[in-house]
């Protein structure tokens, strides 16, 4: 008894200290790994992936990887230089639903290129903060958005550097160069103008009318909010394993 009450607390302590103490964990049994030397690398790597997307959809607590169905982006800035614009609570999927058009990987140079797309419209929802000058409108407002997005396509350069912790080598992920494509969107606002619920739906409307122009205008901010929110997971990814683990020789 008092043998068992001791593992208990010492488990404890080393799971809590897991920083400093690296335990010995599993890569999740469902995840088929590739060996980074197989000269068949990048196709291994694109059908483990596609293998992935229901564990995605519901997130896959040992790769730290949160629930792409949908994703919740707890704050999205896409500001320019002419309005302040950023999203909480944005909840945006199902995103685990790509299409690999590309990708390749190389552990030797540590950079990851990716070419994916969503065939099926994505479904995004959140409170809107917006402050400055769209189209011909002078907004400073709050409130509720729902966005539907179609043709989503992104390309990434990912770069890293192989560092050591523990004795072990890992690839620590620094930058990202991404692009996001949205075909189209149509979205609905509430309260753009708080006390005229009529200009606001004509606002909206305006707004829909012009979504390529505006597409355009957010593209350079969108694909780089996105752009680390990618490099942030593909972080957690990699930093929770070693490389010899992740993609062994
Ligand atoms: C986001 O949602 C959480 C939980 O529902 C809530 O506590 C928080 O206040 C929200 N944040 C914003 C900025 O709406
Ligand atoms: C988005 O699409 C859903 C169905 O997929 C629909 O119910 C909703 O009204 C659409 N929202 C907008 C703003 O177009
Ligand atoms: C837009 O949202 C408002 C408020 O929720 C709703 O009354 C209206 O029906 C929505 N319009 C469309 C086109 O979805």
């Amino acid at each position: 008894m008092k043998m068992n009450l001791l593992a208990a607390c010492l488990c404890v302590l080393v799971i809590s200290c897991l920083p400093i103490i690296e335990c010995k964990r599993e890569l999740p049994p469902f995840l088929k790994v590739c060996h980074r030397n197989d000269p068949q690398l990048n196709q291994c790597i694109k059908s483990s992936l596609l293998d992935l997307r229901p564990h995605l959809a519901n997130g896959i607590p040992a790769l730290k990887v949160s629930s792409l169905h949908p994703l919740l982006i707890t704050r999205l800035d896409i500001s320019t230089n002419d309005v302040k614009l950023y999203y909480t609570n944005f909840t945006l999927g199902p995103m685990e639903q790509f299409e690999i058009n590309d990708i390749s990987a190389d552990f030797d140079k540590c950079q990851i290129l990716l070419d994916f797309s969503y065939p099926k419209e994505q479904v995004g929802q959140g409170q809107y903060h917006i402050n400055g000058q769209l189209l011909l409108f002078h907004l400073d407002s709050e409130g509720w958005v729902d966005v539907n997005f179609t043709d989503v396509r992104f390309n990434a350069k990912i770069n890293c550097k192989k560092i050591i912790k523990n004795e072990q080598e890992y690839a620590d992920f620094q930058d990202i160069d991404m692009k996001v494509k949205i075909g189209d969107f149509h979205l609905n606002m509430t309260d753009l103008f708080k006390d005229d619920p009529e200009l606001t739906r004509n606002t909206v409307v305006v707004f829909n009318e012009n979504s390529k122009s505006l597409l355009e205008e957010f593209e350079g901010p969108v694909s780089a909010a996105i752009g680390q929110i990618v490099l942030q997971a593909v972080q957690r990814v990699f930093s929770s394993f070693p490389l010899d683990i992740l993609v062994p020789p």
